[in-house]
């Protein structure tokens, strides 16, 4: 029998089941979920958290489910996080951590989890909400790709390490402890090229650098040094015998012996890089190996669309006073079919976002769906038209300025610590 749609805890389930916030009594259990279902990676970042170690993310933001025997059966969290956009910082939630134990699975306890979730978000002002995850699950909650997760592609050591030989050899080496600030500053000068960015927290690197270890939980951060001088920073992940190498930070030439010292790692198949598109990482490996680019993606929600569009204000005031639209005056409806977001702007300036009733027939016609995409700036408006028959705009100043606050954007997502 699947659990109803309510959101008021703690909730009584059918079987004796029993969802609700955790508190220290669930921790072992808990952390026990996470270690066998998501892995040893999970499983030290939710003890991480679950101890206090950042900010935004306490024990008392897991949902559980819990048997009539005291056993975490169901869970998953909500994180606060920081995105930029442009020059707009906001608050986002980012559901993390979801996990069902097999025995327990399709009885709707992680639908009925996302249900109080979206009640939290709403509470907390979070209108945007992002995970990364799965393939095609989290559509099912009204969550759709709008990040691009950028892959320059895969390099292999019998092609690529005899190309890589007249890079210099760096000093590559694990992260410790010391090197938290060096990282922390790498991050923030790279992250502050792209158009859209997580802020990490602190707290991160010093965790990361003591607990992540290849062989033991998947994960570790590597340094380049240059005469001792951090130059690059990324991190490694290890599945089978295939390194991923992400995140990266720095210059390019330590970037590139990063690459070559993680080409070198015994018995590899292949190593896959992950970084922002378009920077000199990314066309570097795309010159060296023109294969296939695997990109995934991150996924978006708009919890609240017409509080998105007021924390997203100042953006859009700034993209209007850099185009040929500079001090617009107009009211624009923008019509998302079973809703629709009424945006008054004044000398340039957005004065007023109001809720609109749904509209089959509106002037600006966006599928709901889209709303995630476009504020992300997934691909440009014009690529998503071709997609979506149903973005229908006619009229060519409403096109214009469409084109104006939605462009296609370039992002640094990655996982918080
Ligand atoms: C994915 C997982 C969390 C689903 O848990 P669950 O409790 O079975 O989920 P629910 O019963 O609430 O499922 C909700 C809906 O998703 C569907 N669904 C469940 N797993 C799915 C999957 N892997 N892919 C697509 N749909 C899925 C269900 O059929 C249900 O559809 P409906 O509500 O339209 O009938 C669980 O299978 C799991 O723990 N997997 C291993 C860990 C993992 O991969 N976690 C995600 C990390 S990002």
């Amino acid at each position: 029998m699947k659990a109803e749609n309510n959101s008021e805890l703690p909730l009584d389930l059918p079987h004796g089941l029993t969802l609700r916030q955790a508190d220290q009594g669930d921790a072992e259990s808990l952390l026990a979920l996470n270690g066998e279902l998501l892995g040893e990676d999970s499983r030290i970042e939710v003890k991480f958290l679950v101890e206090g170690g950042i900010p935004g993310a306490r024990l008392e933001d897991f949902l559980v489910v819990v048997a009539p025997s005291g056993r975490v059966v169901s869970s998953l969290c909500l994180i606060e996080q920081e995105l930029r956009v442009g020059r707009t910082h906001l608050r986002l939630g980012n559901p993390e951590f979801v996990s069902t134990l097999p025995e327990y699975r399709g009885a709707g306890l992680i639908r009925q989890q996302f249900a109080v979730l979206e009640k939290w978000q709403k509470e907390r002002g979070l209108a945007i909400s992002v995970i990364m995850g799965i393939p095609y699950f989290y559509r099912l909650f009204g969550y759709e790709y709008a990040l691009e997760d950028f892959r320059a592609g895969y390099l292999y050591p019998a092609s690529h390490l005899e190309k890589l030989a007249a890079i210099p050899d760096l000093e590559v080496r694990k992260t410790v402890e010391s090197d938290a600030p060096a990282l922390a500053k790498m991050y923030a000068g790279t992250a502050a090229r792209a158009d859209i960015a997580l802020t990490l927290p602190g707290e991160g690197w010093a965790w990361a650098a003591r607990n992540r270890e290849l062989q033991a939980n998947k994960l570790e951060d590597w340094i380049a040094l240059d005469s001792g001088q951090p130059v690059a920073y990324a991190r490694l992940h290890l599945r089978d015998n295939i390194l991923t190498a992400y995140r990266f930070t720095g210059e390019l030439a330590g970037q590139q012996a990063i690459i070559k010292k993680a080409l070198a790692w015994p018995g590899l198949e292949k190593l896959g890089i992950g970084t922002v598109r378009d920077n000199p990482l990314s066309r570097w490996v795309a010159a060296i190996e023109p294969g296939r680019r695997p990109s995934y993606g991150n996924y978006v929600r708009i919890v609240d669309p017409p509080l998105a569009f007021r924390q997203l204000g100042p953006e859009f005031e700034r993209r209007l006073a850099e185009s040929n639209l500079a001090g617009l005056s107009r009211e624009v409806e923008l019509g998302f079919y079973r809703f629709g977001v009424g945006l008054t702007f004044e000398d340039g300036k957005l004065l007023k976002v109001e809720a609109k009733p749904a509209n089959q027939d509106p002037r600006i016609g966006i599928p709901p769906d889209l709303l995630p995409k476009i504020l992300m700036g997934f691909r440009s408006v014009e690529e998503l038209a071709r997609l979506y028959p149903d973005f229908e705009v006619p009229k060519d100043e409403d096109w214009e300025l469409l084109q104006v606050l939605f462009p296609p954007l370039i992002n640094m997502m990655n996982f918080f610590i």
